[in-house]
């Protein structure tokens, strides 16, 4: 459940990681993240830093290695 006070979408701890041959590059190390409705929310950082990773990860288009990630009161 949602109301005006709470985060429309609410990470905690997300990791991703990805392995190219041997080598393995941590990408999200434990992200915590609050949006609240009515927001203006920027996502900013040099390329490759995982703006996308991020994104993905927050939207459902990718799941995590870990981590929980609540959006509009549902469990993603
Ligand atoms: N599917 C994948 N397989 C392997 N490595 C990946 C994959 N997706 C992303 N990466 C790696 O994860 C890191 C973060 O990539 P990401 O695309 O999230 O960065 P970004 O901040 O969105 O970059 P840009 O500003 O160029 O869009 C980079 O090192 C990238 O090479
Ligand atoms: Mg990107």
């Amino acid at each position: 459940m949602t109301d005006q006070t709470s985060p429309i979408l609410t990470a905690r701890g997300l990791a991703k990681s990805f392995t190219t041959g041997q080598i393995v590059t941590k990408v999200l190390k434990g992200v915590d993240l609050d949006l609240y409705a009515g927001e203006f929310t920027l996502l900013m950082g040099p390329s490759g830093s995982g703006k996308s990773t991020l994104l993905a990860g927050i939207s459902g288009l990718q799941k995590p290695d870990a981590g929980t990630v609540i959006a509009n009161g549902y469990n993603l």
